[in-house]
């Protein structure tokens, strides 16, 4: 099975993205071929800086690494390393009905957010079926948001087999049920583009600030709180599991504490959770030139299965004369 994932390098990564992706992507690496990319040129929708986009990327990478992506195991790279994503995302729009790329729900929620509206954002999704399609993915694990290009990208590829015969490989998307959409502190879905992110990395007293800030119901100290709607509770249970995710319920029951309490439990939480991948983020943060190599073997590994699928395309579209 082949299963492939982007991340977008436009800012710290969040916990959003590690339950929504990361963590799904390490456990595969064991019983699949897996395919991990840092979405660069897609990052250019919102990071126009450029000193700040290559540092970003590379600062995702070492995430990554960090986080349990295993370079012997997984293929990973940077997204521009392979350019040929770029000649598929050219050939495939023309298999992009306008309507298509309308109905995206991420395009029209960031525009809505006041995002600048260009012809990348909007594109977009087109760039991501060429990722997808140009390494033959079986399978995408991604967070709810996300699921709509997917989608678009089975109806991009039948568009195109139509055509031209079976060429592409249809692929499905993954979500993990419990967290189809971790909330960020405001509520909202946790996005880099929305300021509302809990960051995976961040020193330990900045988190318990951004921590405090998460919104919660106004309630009494002393009253009974409701778990299922709290954003606090929501978080923290990403982290909790069994027991320990009951006694923090039977504490919002109890009453007598406040949200502020749990939201120092949740810090707490975190904090240990992530202990061991700050551990390996130091050593990846000392030896970036070992990061680089990393990066130049994926790149590698990866053209070696684009290669072949973009000269097959060039064939059947007459690109090649
Ligand atoms: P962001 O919205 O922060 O820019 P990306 O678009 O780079 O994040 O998303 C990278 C991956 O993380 C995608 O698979 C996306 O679905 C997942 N993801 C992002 N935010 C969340 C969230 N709040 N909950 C669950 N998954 C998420
Ligand atoms: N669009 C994805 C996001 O914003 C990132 C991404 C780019 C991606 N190309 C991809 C995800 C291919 C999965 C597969 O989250």
């Amino acid at each position: 099975m082949r299963v492939l994932t982007g991340i977008q390098p436009s800012g710290d990564l969040h916990i959003g993205n590690y339950f929504g992706s990361i963590k799904q992507m390490v456990e595969a690496q064991n019983s699949s071929q897996t395919f991990a990319f840092i979405a660069n040129y897609h990052a250019m929708t919102s990071v126009t800086d450029g000193k700040r986009l290559s540092e970003l990327s590379m600062q995702c990478a070492t995430d990554f690494l960090a986080l349990g992506i295993n370079p012997e195991k997984s293929t990973f790279w940077i997204q521009s390393d392979v350019k040929e994503v770029l000649e598929l995302y050219w050939i495939l729009s023309s298999f992009t009905p306008m309507g298509l790329l309308e109905r995206a729900h991420s395009y029209k929620d960031k525009t809505a957010r006041g995002i600048a509206s260009n012809h990348s954002l909007f594109s977009y999704p087109a760039l991501m079926a060429a990722d997808i399609l140009l390494f033959g993915s079986e399978v995408v694990p991604v967070g709810k948001d996300q699921i709509q290009h997917v989608e678009m990208t089975r109806d991009i590829a039948t568009k195109f087999n139509n055509k031209y015969g079976d060429i592409l490989t249809i692929p499905e998307f993954r979500v993990q049920e419990e967290v189809q959409t971790v909330p960020g502190i405001d509520g909202q879905k946790m996005s880099k583009s929305y300021g509302n992110i809990v960051n995976i990395f961040g020193a330990e007293k900045k988190q318990l600030k951004t921590i405090k800030k998460i919104v919660t119901e106004n309630v009494a100290m002393e009253e009974p709180k409701e778990f299922q709607n709290c954003n606090v509770y929501n978080m923290a249970k990403l982290f909790l599991e069994g027991e320990n995710l009951i006694a923090l319920q039977d504490r919002y029951k109890a009453g007598g504490e406040g949200h502020g309490h749990f939201k120092v439990y949740l810090a707490e939480v975190m904090w240990e959770y992530f202990k061991e991948f700050r551990d390996k983020r130091k050593y990846y943060e000392n030896n970036q030139d070992e990061v680089r190599e990393i990066l130049n073997m994926g790149a590698n590994k990866a053209k070696d299965i684009a290669l072949p699928t973009i000269e097959k395309i060039r064939n059947v579209t007459g690109i090649k004369y």
